[in-house]
Formats: C-alpha cells, sequence, structure tokens
C-alpha cells in the first residue's frame, strides 16, 4: 500500500440538508428550534414554514371583539388566522380557506396542536371567489394575504421558483385545471407575449415569447422548471455580459408570477372575492387586503375606491407599508402593500 498516497479529502457534508424533503422544519420543529431561530435571524424563512406579514398593523385596525365572526380567505401556514384566534381568546368563530389541497391539512394539525379546536375555527377548501358559499350571513371582518406561501415556492415538485427543479406545474391545487407546462404549449406566440406583459410587466416579453415559440417548433421539452429558466437564458442572451445575470433572475421571477397568475386564473378570481366583499360584511365590518405585485394591488385600489364613491364602504386607507424592520427581518415582505376598507 502506498502511504505517501494524499488521503482523499473527506467530503464536507454542510450544516443544512441539501434536499427540500430532507429539512428540519417539517417534521421536527420543536427539536430544530435553534436552527429555525437562526435561519429566520439571517432574514431568511426555513422551508416548509411561512412567516406571516404586517400582523400587528392588521391586528390593529381589525381591533378584534370577543364573540366576533371573521373569515380569512387565505389561510397559508395559518400565521394571521392564529393570531386572529388568540384575540378572539375562545369566543365567536373564524372561518378560513385556502384552495391548497396539500398544505390546508398540515395547517389544521397546525391549529390544533397550538389548543384550538373546530369550536372556534372552520377550515374550507375551496377558491375564495365562492366564499359566499360559507353557511355565515355576515362577517364582522374579512382578510385576504395574496398570492402563494413560502410552503409551495419552496417546495420543488410544486415548480413555483426557477430556483430549484421541478415539474412546471405552477398550481395552488394541482387537482384541477392544467399546469403551467401544458399551458405553454396551449399558448400561441402572440398570447405568451401578451401574458408576460399583462400579468407582470416583462420587459423581455418579445424575446421570451420568441424562444418559447421556438423550443416548442423544436419539439424541445418545456417539462420542468429547468428547462423554460433555460429556455429566458437563452431568450436574453443578446445582453452584455454585465447585466446578463440580474436580467435574467429579474425576467425569470417575472415569467414565473406570470405564468402562476395565468394558470390559478388568480385576476378572475381575486375580481370576484371583491365584488362579493360588501355584501358579506356587516355594517361596520372590516377588511384587510395584502397584495404584492402591482397588478393585484391596482384591483383592490379600484374596488375600495367604487364602492366608497358609491357610499357602501365609508371608509378606505392604504397603500400601507410593512416596517424597515419588518422588510429587513424579512425580505419576502418587500414588495406587500396593505389596503382596508369599512363598511358604511
Ligand atoms: C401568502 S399565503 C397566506 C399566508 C397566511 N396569511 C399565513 O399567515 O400563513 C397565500 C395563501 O392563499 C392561498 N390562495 C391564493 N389564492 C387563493 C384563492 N383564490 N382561493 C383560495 N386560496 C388562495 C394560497 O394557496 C396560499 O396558501
Amino acid at each position: 500500500m502506498d502511504n505517501n498516497k494524499p488521503k482523499r479529502r473527506i467530503r464536507y457534508s454542510g450544516k443544512y440538508p441539501k434536499k427540500f424533503e430532507e429539512k428540519y422544519k417539517e417534521k421536527q420543529p420543536d427539536k430544530y428550534q435553534d436552527i429555525i431561530e437562526h435561519v429566520m435571524s439571517k432574514g431568511n424563512t426555513p422551508a416548509g414554514m411561512h412567516r406571516s406579514i404586517m400582523v400587528d398593523e392588521i391586528l390593529e385596525f381589525l381591533d378584534i371583539k370577543p364573540n366576533q365572526i371573521g373569515l380569512d380567505a387565505t389561510l397559508g401556514f395559518g400565521g394571521h388566522s392564529k393570531a386572529i384566534l388568540e384575540k378572539l381568546n375562545y369566543t365567536g368563530h373564524l372561518h378560513a380557506i385556502d384552495v391548497d389541497p396539500i398544505e390546508l391539512p398540515k395547517t389544521y394539525e397546525r391549529l390544533i396542536n397550538a389548543g384550538f379546536t373546530d369550536h372556534e375555527f372552520t377550515l374550507h377548501q375551496m377558491n375564495f371567489s365562492n366564499f359566499d358559499q360559507i353557511p355565515v350571513k355576515e362577517f364582522d371582518f374579512i382578510i385576504a394575504d395574496l398570492g402563494v406561501s413560502s410552503m409551495q415556492i419552496d417546495d420543488p415538485k410544486r415548480g413555483f421558483t426557477y430556483k430549484s427543479d421541478g415539474p412546471l406545474d405552477l398550481r395552488m391545487n394541482p387537482n384541477i385545471g392544467v399546469s403551467a407546462s401544458i399551458r405553454l404549449k396551449e399558448l400561441s406566440q402572440a398570447e405568451i407575449e401578451g401574458m408576460l406583459v399583462e400579468n407582470a410587466d416583462e420587459i423581455y416579453a418579445k424575446e421570451i415569447a420568441l424562444e418559447i415559440t421556438k423550443a416548442k417548433a423544436n419539439g424541445e421539452s418545456i417539462e420542468t422548471t429547468k428547462d423554460l429558466y433555460l429556455i429566458i437564458k437563452k431568450a436574453l442572451n443578446h445582453l452584455s455580459k454585465q447585466t446578463q445575470d440580474e436580467a435574467i433572475k429579474k425576467a425569470s421571477q417575472r415569467t414565473f408570477q406570470a405564468l402562476r397568475i395565468d394558470v390559478n386564473h388568480e385576476y378572475e378570481a381575486l375580481y370576484e372575492f371583491l365584488e362579493k366583499i360588501p355584501n358579506a360584511l356587516k355594517k361596520d365590518g372590516k377588511v384587510a387586503i395584502l397584495s404584492f405585485h402591482s397588478g393585484e394591488d391596482r384591483l383592490v385600489k379600484k374596488a375600495f375606491q367604487f364602492y366608497q364613491r358609491q357610499g357602501i364602504y365609508r371608509f378606505v386607507s392604504g397603500p400601507d407599508l410593512p416596517t424597515y424592520d419588518e422588510i429587513h427581518t424579512n425580505p419576502r415582505a418587500r414588495s406587500a402593500k396593505l389596503r382596508c376598507a369599512i363598511k358604511s
């Protein structure tokens, strides 16, 4: 045996699990509380968790009283719901909706483990555009925190981000509708370009739509998030080396956002939801909505102003933004805008 042969360096396994499925948070958050706190102190969100945004501002506006009946239209991780349930303090009732059949049962368990029961809350797996199907005549308050949760973004199997490879799906409810991959097959070049502009103000919409169409014509696969990312990269190949990396990152974020809005019919759902709110609120009932991009915010603003002009809302406010501290500790809060209204 050759003793002079250099020993093979032991591979550094890293401190954190490399794969989403191995991450600690989902499975044993109690055991790994210190790691979770460390990850959060660095401004990151541990996989499988979601940090709720502008909770204090929303609670201050709602000023919840005992025995009130509320609706959280976007349950997600249950952060806002839990804060509301604590304020209700085992009186009244909270109805909470999410369209996602994968995350909703986990959040149900989380709320039960936090000490709440079916007496205090009811979860509904449905689209919030149908919330009028819940058998409650009038709510004291309604909140919505639009978009997707960190758990959905961080799970590569859901295909919400170009940052990890997975099926190009992007559906909040994978049991209905079609995936983003199929949707791209269905759309013409002009339709893809229009979708990118309308849903995300994509400045390279023409180039990306052209490259997607060329890939389809060549029979190339656009089945995974990585396939689409590489097409976007190719479409921006003409940019200078200095600007390319940042431009590809931004264009990928916007393209994935545009596709997500499309496959989930997000604008249609929000429009219907906003239209139904006035009829579903008691006199002096309150609504608070958090949005994360200009398309959503514009719809919320227009609806609130419209109903204020009609005398249906006696007060509207916003956009209110998260504090500097909140954005610093949770960068996912940076684009949040809060708008509120009170029924006459
Ligand atoms: C930003 S997260 C909400 C996070 C939550 N407020 C919390 O504190 O954990 C948005 C959630 O709304 C859900 N959602 C988005 N659009 C929806 C719709 N039209 N109907 C029902 N749920 C929807 C998503 O599936 C996601 O779980």
